[in-house]
Parts: structure tokens; sequence; C-alpha cells
């Protein structure tokens, strides 16, 4: 644990001193990155954020909880997104929830080997296709439920 904990400390360093401004503007830049890195932002990151840039971590999961593509939560490798917004819940996204409740498992929660999970979400801007997901950054509008199963085998 705590090697995982040094390899993540390094890694937001890393991530922090490749960024030329390191002041708050620079936030969300790094938050994503660190999001790749680890599927999630961790507490070591948040708390690296702090030493590195100066945001509190308060801050940090002030805006991690804000931005939908961001987490705290460990998430799949891959994560595939259902929106559940107004016009996707029209066209049927329950259906691609209930289909990823299938393929996947209960939201939020990695398969067992860590491949995949999903996660409702707001709008993706694909309301013309709708009802839309994403996985990983990769579109997928229409989806179906096949589209989903496809991805739980693909990834789990
Ligand atoms: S409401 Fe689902 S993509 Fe806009």
């Amino acid at each position: 644990m705590m090697e995982e904990e040094a390899s993540i400390r390094g890694r937001v360093r890393e991530i922090v001193a490749a960024r030329p401004g390191r002041g708050r503007t620079e936030l969300l830049e790094v938050l994503h990155e660190v999001q790749k890195a680890f599927q999630s932002v961790p507490r070591a990151a948040a708390e690296e954020i702090e030493r590195e840039m100066g945001v509190p971590v308060t801050d940090t999961y002030g805006v991690v909880t804000f931005y939908d593509l961001l987490t705290d939560k460990p998430t799949g490798r891959t994560v595939l997104r259902v929106c559940e917004d107004v016009t996707c819940h029209l066209k049927g996204s329950e259906n691609l929830i209930a289909a990823a409740e299938r393929a996947i498992g209960p939201e939020g929660q990695p398969t067992a080997d860590g491949a995949i999970s999903w996660t409702r979400c707001a709008c993706l801007g694909l309301c013309d296709k709708a009802p839309a997901a994403q996985l990983g950054e990769q579109p997928l509008a229409p989806c179906t439920a096949a589209d989903v199963a496809k991805a739980g085998e693909r990834n789990g």
C-alpha cells in the first residue's frame, strides 16, 4: 500500500512538473491526467497536488465531484458512461442501464479483473443521436443494449 502511494505521489509530481503554469488554472488539466493514470483521483494524489500546487485537498475534491469525467472512487480501466439526461431518458436510456447492470455489474463497481466499470452521466452532447453512451473516449450513439453487452464482453 505504501509502495502504491509512493508511486501515485511520484506520478503526480511528474504530471505537475510537466505543466508550465503550475497554478490553479492548471488544476483541471492535472486532474484529467491523474484520472487517466489511475482511473480515479486517489487521496494521495490530492495531497500531492496540495503540496506541489498549493491547492487544498478540499478544493481538489470540490472539482472532482463537480465534473462527471473525474471521480475519487476506483473505476475500471475503461469506463462506460450511460447518459440518463432528459433526451436520452425519453429515448430509452433505462434499457442501456439495465444492459450495463447485466453485462458489467453494479454501477461504479469495476469487474473483478478491473477492466471496466460503468456509470450514469449527464448529457454527453450527443442528444441528436440519443440514447447515447461513451466507452472510454469513444462515443456510442445511438447506443443499443447490444452495444452495451458487447462493451462488457470486450472489456470484461
Ligand atoms: S441528453 Fe443524452 S446526450 Fe444529451
